[in-house]
């Protein structure tokens, strides 16, 4: 929500950034996190990330269109008045311009989103170009684009040599003048993504991109202390709770077995 008390909107990010408040976002998959968080940040994003952390799968390649709809779908129910962006899945939009705006579109139509997420620089000026001019809002996502991880030749950060910035800011520049509303950098050098926040009329918001950015984004479970075999470098815990949630499938097994669960008071006459 706005100060107002209005539901934010894209174009709000803008006036965040100009008024230096930090844009806070997190990815959310499922109706009972949306519930738990969707008023305490100020964007949800169903990233394709949905494939790794939900799906249990090594990458977000594979990611579908219809499984990001059913997840936003969710996260939608849980968070009515959410600012919420669904990341379009690999494929969705790389193959030609009709594909993002019918992918896009249905992804708008059947989720209630606000707005897209996709990967990558100048070749897809155009697609985020065609994309707004006809009413989807676009963020777009410079530095490690996990869609392209192969080619990358893995996680790595990006933008370390002098040309390689350089493109990421002339990219970075593109996507702007075509109408993107936002611009993800992930895995980008603090002070490559400092000189892009401030070159851009437009937010940034990294991940693992430094404190410079008009704000951040981090993957939830990762956040929350789920996933324990997942510790870069950028990562902060603000929970714990993979541990609490083992001890309390263990404290439940143990009452089970015991005889100690389900007691009187959790029965029917
Ligand atoms: O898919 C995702 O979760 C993302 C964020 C990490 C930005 O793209």
């Amino acid at each position: 929500m706005n100060a107002d008390g209005r539901p934010r909107t894209p174009l709000d990010l803008a006036g965040m950034k100009a008024t230096g408040r930090k844009i806070v976002m997190l990815t959310c998959y499922d109706a009972t996190f949306a519930r738990l968080i969707g008023a305490e940040v100020d964007v949800l994003l169903v990233g394709d990330s949905v494939n790794q952390v939900v799906a249990g799968r090594e990458t977000t390649l594979g990611a579908t269109v219809e499984q990001l709809v059913y997840h936003a779908r969710a996260v939608r129910r849980g968070a009515p008045d959410a600012l919420l962006l669904v990341d379009l899945p690999f494929l969705s939009y790389q193959v030609s311009v009709e594909d993002a705006i019918r992918n896009a579109g249905h992804v708008l139509m059947e989720t209630g989103a606000q707005g897209v997420k996709l990967e990558g620089g100048r070749p897809m000026v155009p697609t985020v170009r065609a994309l707004v001019e006809r009413g989807i809002p676009v963020m777009a996502h410079l530095g490690l684009t996990p869609q392209s991880v192969h080619a990358l030749g893995g996680y790595r950060v990006q933008g370390r040599d002098a040309a390689a910035a350089e493109r990421m800011v002339d990219d970075a520049r593109s996507l702007a003048d075509a109408g993107a509303f936002g611009l993800v950098l992930e895995l980008t050098p603090a002070k490559l993504a400092a000189r892009i926040t401030q070159t851009l009329a437009i937010p940034t918001v990294g991940i693992g991109a430094g404190p410079e950015c008009d704000g951040q984004v981090l993957v939830l479970h990762d956040m929350l202390g789920l996933n324990e075999t997942f510790s870069p470098k950028f990562l902060k815990r603000f929970a714990q709770l993979a541990g609490e949630v083992r001890a309390a499938a263990r404290a439940y097994a143990e009452d089970v077995r015991r005889g100690r669960y389900p007691g009187a008071e959790h029965s029917f006459e």
